[in-house]
């Protein structure tokens, strides 16, 4: 028999080989499958589930065997990315596309450029994501040539293929605009991010230049396509950030404002028109809901929200399955409210069913704490810096797939905001892809290096002043400030 297993995914099945040795994960990936692997195949997050040979498995711990059928858990089924997009001045031929890169999810926009209308868009599960959940572990499977290249073959594939399913014509695709943070940006453009993943975490590359399109890109799209990456800040603050800043203007507020990406990490602007110093902190996955033991992205079945009466709120209806980012910030919120989780973050009964099968551990509380205390003492050591308090900040805008489903209620019930700034905060939905399509005009880019020359950075992960402001956020103190 050789060696070749046979994979079963949306409801096709196809015969892939598979090398001795590998496991069941690496097996498919290198097939180009995309399986959820959020701990990047060390065997803690259990998120890699397939049925081989009618046994439920766990596809980074076995090893494939000839004649070996396996199928994939529909994961991708429902999977909620925001995508809203802008109308750009019109002018120009062809189409323009717009691309937003996150480490979870990806949003693509399709625009006219005739007549600035964007015509499509699109959201989806960023196809590395069977390489890990955060940029730890991509950086880390990036640092062969071999793994560098099989990350940036799976995100210029799935471009590829999400352009082919929204335009009519990709040939006459004539500029491509990506904004990601810094390390997703160098996995598309194929740089290794290595430097980006050790101190004092040097980028090669702040990009911010237009350039013709990768071969794979110029064989796909219109032949003389130029393409166009956002200018990073920093190696932990990237082109979503400076393209964020743009589209949700940001950028030309006259007072000061607040920006902050809630995810694997949280990244956050802090200043207006005259300039911005900007920082970095290590969330952790548990706002993507990995590392939390009933944990999802946000995907039908997942619960979104949870009233102070602990109602579950399901994406798409049905059965409760999981529990995603926004959901959890809620449960714990709630929690405290009914007193059954105490200032320390101790709580009562543990596991706490919520729905179904869905519960909430201890263990999942502290991993909320760990992420909820980065933000905010990221929050507060920029406004120690920048010599301001919270009476000073005029505006907090909240950027990202997950911050668009956050409760901002339960993020300063939870304390990773300050309860005195609750009403000064609102959603800006995906700003990154906004500035992406903004980007695919001159001005746009004009805008975003002149931007770019106004950000000053600040580096936490060695800052004495971060590390005692995030002890002290460690606490659920402040929930009572909201009754
Ligand atoms: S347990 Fe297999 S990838 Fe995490």
């Amino acid at each position: 028999m050789s060696n070749e297993i046979f994979i079963t995914a949306k409801g096709e099945t196809r015969g892939v080989p598979f090398r001795p040795g590998d496991t069941l994960l690496e097996t498919l990936r290198r097939a180009g499958f995309s399986v959820s692997a959020p701990c990047g195949g060390n065997g803690t997050c259990k998120q890699c589930r397939v049925t081989a040979d009618g046994a439920d498995v766990l596809a980074c711990r076995v090893s494939p065997a000839a004649g070996m059928r396996v199928t994939l858990p529909e994961s991708d089924a429902g999977a909620r990315v925001r995508t809203d997009a802008v109308v750009l001045p019109p002018g120009g031929e062809g189409f323009g596309y717009a691309v937003d890169i996150g480490t979870t999810t990806v949003a693509a926009y399709l625009y006219d450029l005739a007549s600035g209308e964007c015509i499509a868009e699109k959201g989806a599960m960023n196809a590395q994501r069977s390489y890990g959940a955060d940029v730890i572990s991509r950086i880390g499977h990036a640092k062969t040539p071999e793994g560098l290249a099989a990350l940036r073959d799976a995100i210029r594939g799935q471009l590829r293929d999400m352009a082919a399913s929204m335009c009519p014509s990709p040939a006459e695709i004539r500029y491509v605009s990506v904004a990601g943070n810094t390390v997703m940006q160098h996995l598309f453009a194929g740089l290794s991010p290595e430097g980006i993943g050790v101190a004092p975490f040097t980028p090669l590359s702040l990009f911010g230049e237009e350039g013709a399109a990768a071969d794979d890109f110029r064989a796909f799209f219109a032949p003389g396509c130029r393409l166009y990456l956002c200018p990073c800040v920093a190696g932990y603050v990237g082109g979503d950030i400076t393209a964020g800043l743009l589209s949700s203007g940001a950028a030309e507020a006259e007072g000061l404002t607040l920006f902050l990406d809630v995810g694997t990490n949280g990244e956050m602007a802090l200043g207006n028109r005259e300039g911005f110093l900007c920082c970095a902190t290590a969330a952790g996955p548990a706002f993507e809901g990995a590392e939390i033991e009933c944990g999802s992205p946000a995907r039908d079945g997942a619960i979104s929200r949870v009233e102070p009466d602990m109602s579950c709120e399901v994406l798409g209806g049905g059965a409760a399955r999981s529990i995603c980012g926004s959901g959890l910030i809620d449960a714990v919120a709630a929690l405290l409210g009914r007193e059954e989780i105490d200032e320390s973050g101790y709580l009562e009964e543990d596991p706490r069913p919520l729905a179904g099968k869905v519960y909430l551990s201890g263990r999942d509380v502290r991993q909320l704490q760990l992420a909820k205390a980065a933000i905010r003492a990221g929050l507060e050591t920029l406004l120690s810096r920048a010599g301001k308090c919270y009476a000073d900040i005029d505006a907090v805008l909240i950027a990202g797939g997950f911050g668009a489903y956050m409760r901002l209620r339960s993020a300063c019930a939870i304390g990773m905001l300050p309860p005195a700034l609750l009403d000064k905060a609102r959603h800006v939905g995906n700003s990154a892809g906004r500035g992406a399509a903004l980007a695919l005009r001159p001005e746009g880019r004009e805008a975003l290096a002149r931007l770019r020359e106004k950000c000053a950075y600040e580096e936490l992960s060695s800052s004495p002043l971060f590390n005692e402001k995030y002890i002290d956020a460690m606490m659920f103190d402040e929930w009572e400030e909201l009754l």
